[in-house]
């Protein structure tokens, strides 16, 4: 039976040099299926604003929404490390504020949390309170206004800025750090240079561990991006097997006796 993953564990799995698996998660089936296959690290994304709550972006996702949906996965989950995002404007005020923030998700069933950039005094606040910290630089997608969009990070000159963003969040005390949508060779620099996990996301083979959307590698988001691959066509299978029930229950061919008590 597999070990419960744990914060310090992926330290150990980054130094034998065993790839860490990350998917996200949103609800107590999604949960429970990640863990099931042995995922390590479930993160309850803040992207639940785009695939579960029909957002155009993560801005607007309240902490209100993410413990609900903390509180779901948790059921679902029992070995892999259950990390929650902070969503915006929940952190970035004061280190007290994101101490609080971090303490709601804990109570709700988090074991981690992850905030984006590189807010040291704040990530130094919540691992002083016994939090694990999870990083998260390059695209981080709460400040995609500023980005003008979804775009790659670091390329060209912009690849120093993403180093020392990370560098700040490891030494502010994470335990890990995202590595979104920039150039594989940069994330497998500061793979190098760092002595924390890296997990990229559109950031090439040279990370210590990958994550992905659940529903982008399980087919149920509508575009598919070039940074995640289908493993599953879940979209096309579901509306496929709910075009026939409804054909069926208007032929009255479904249900049969077998069907019925
Ligand atoms: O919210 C999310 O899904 C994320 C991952 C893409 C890293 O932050």
């Amino acid at each position: 039976m597999p070990a419960k993953v744990t914060a310090p564990s992926l330290r150990t799995k980054r130094l034998e040099g065993i790839p860490i698996v990350c998917v996200t998660a949103y609800d107590v089936l999604s949960g429970a299926l990640c863990d099931q296959a042995g995922v390590d690290v479930i993160l309850v994304g803040d992207s639940v604003g785009n695939t579960v709550l029909g957002y155009s972006t993560t801005v607007p996702v309240t902490l209100d929404e993410m413990l609900h949906h903390v509180r779901a996965v948790r059921r679902g989950v029992d070995k892999a490390l259950l990390v929650a995002d902070l969503p915006f404007g929940t952190y970035e005020v004061s280190k007290e504020q994101a101490l609080e923030s971090s303490i709601a998700l804990m109570k709700a069933g988090a074991e981690a949390v992850k905030l984006e950039g590189p807010y040291s005094e704040a990530i130094e606040h919540i691992v002083r309170a016994g939090i694990p910290v999870m990083g998260h630089v390059g695209m981080t997608p709460q400040s995609v206004h500023s980005f003008g969009g979804f775009r790659v990070q670091g390329r060209g000159d912009q690849a120093t800025r993403v180093l020392e963003d990370a560098k700040v969040v490891m030494n502010a005390g994470a335990f890990a750090v995202v590595l979104e949508l920039i150039p594989g060779e940069l994330a497998a620099s500061i793979t190098q240079e760092l002595e924390i996990p890296t997990i990229g996301i559109g950031a090439g083979s040279g990370c210590s561990g990958q994550i992905q959307v659940f529903h982008d590698i399980m087919g149920l988001s509508e575009k598919v991006h070039k940074h995640a691959k289908l493993y599953v066509n879940g979209r096309e299978q579901m509306v496929k097997g709910l075009a026939s029930y409804a054909e069926e229950v208007r032929s009255g061919e479904f249900p049969k006796p077998e069907n019925t008590f």
